[in-house]
């Protein structure tokens, strides 16, 4: 297979490059990023699809600033919601598979009764970040429901035709990614409590926003079984919604404080509501996903990758 991964720099793209390049059935890795890939640029999907003409294209390209979506919910719509369409419609012309990566962030974490969304939940995102992805997620299923897409069409309105052979569509939802490259929420708290620790004070942490910490070597080994063994399979079992994040769920100040234990620093903390802090963007309470089942079975708990993550940078690799 030749397949192309946009977002190629990013937390996600960078470990999926990594993996696929040590992948038999994976011929050719294309990696594809700003400039050449623009999420501003509307005709820079089908360029890059007539050019390279890929298999399969994973795409983890985002504007991932949540902050940013929330002050410019415009340009949010534009990269995440139309240029999510734009690749999908050019991955149907073409044949090529697509696999779209989307966040907890589509549902609004108002549920009280502690039960982790699962894919036939109702989205209603409660910020311009998830809507715009859900608007990516939409606008992908609409482009395949045109190829005939049996997920896809399961979405939509029904009496189309549908073709056995057609290529397939997965969105696969994940949470709290940690992971190289770039700042992620364990840099975050390592960075804070420097500063907190000579001044002696508690760190504050946040108690009421629960989701789950998510390795994201973890989720891009998930994702390419996914693809090789739907590979074997004749193209089965790749289609649909899955939700890939580690087991187990933490609230900010539980998974901080596991940051904490694993550095070896030992200073005051207290648990404070998120409403302590103004953001522009509003993050749901409850973001738990349901994980679903994946061919080499469900992945490690939080914790213990975490601890490898550790590790990693410790190793300075
Ligand atoms: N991070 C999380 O906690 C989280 C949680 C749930 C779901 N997700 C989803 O998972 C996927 C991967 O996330 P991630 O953490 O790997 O994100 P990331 O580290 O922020 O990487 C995003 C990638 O998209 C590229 N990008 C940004 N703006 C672009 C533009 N205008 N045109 C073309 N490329 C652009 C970035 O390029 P530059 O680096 O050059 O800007 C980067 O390579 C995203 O789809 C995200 O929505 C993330």
């Amino acid at each position: 297979m030749r397949v192309a991964v946009t977002g190629a720099g990013g937390r996600l793209g960078t470990t999926l490059l990594k993996q696929l390049g040590r992948e038999d059935f994976v011929r050719q890795v294309l990696a594809w990023d700003l400039p050449e890939h623009d999420l501003d640029d509307p005709a820079s999907a089908r360029r890059l699809i007539s050019n390279y003409k890929p298999d399969l294209v994973i795409h983890t390209a985002a504007w991932t600033d949540v902050n940013g979506c929330a002050e410019q919910p415009s340009l949010a719509m534009r990269r995440n919601g139309a240029a999510a369409g734009e690749m999908a419609e050019a991955c149907a012309g073409s044949g090529a598979a697509l696999v779209f990566v989307s966040t907890n962030e589509v549902f609004d974490g108002l549920r009280a009764d502690a039960r982790p969304y699962r894919p036939t939940d109702l989205p209603n995102p409660i910020n311009p970040y998830g809507e715009s992805k859900l608007a990516g997620e939409t606008a992908a299923r609409s482009a395949f429901w045109a190829t005939g897409d049996e997920f896809a069409a399961a979405a939509m309105p029904s009496g189309s035709d549908r073709d056995s052979t057609v290529p397939a569509l997965a969105i696969v939802r994940t949470a709290w990614l940690f992971g190289l490259p770039g700042t992620d929420f364990p840099q975050k708290i390592l960075a804070a409590a420097r500063e907190a620790r000579p001044a002696g004070t508690a760190m504050k942490l946040v108690a009421d926003e629960t989701g789950c910490p998510t390795y994201a070597t973890d989720l891009g080994a998930a994702i390419v079984q996914l693809v090789k063994e739907s590979g074997r399979a004749g193209g089965r079992g790749l289609g649909g919604i899955h939700h890939i994040v580690n087991g187990g769920r933490a609230s900010r100040a539980e998974w901080a404080r596991e940051v904490l234990r694993l550095a070896g620093i030992d200073i005051p903390t207290e648990d404070v509501p998120m409403s302590t802090w103004t953001r522009p963007s509003t993050p749901p309470r409850w973001g738990v996903l349901d994980p679903t089942p994946l061919p080499g079975g469900p992945l490690r708990a939080w914790p213990a990758a975490l601890a490898e993550y550790f590790e990693l940078i410790a190793r300075g690799t």
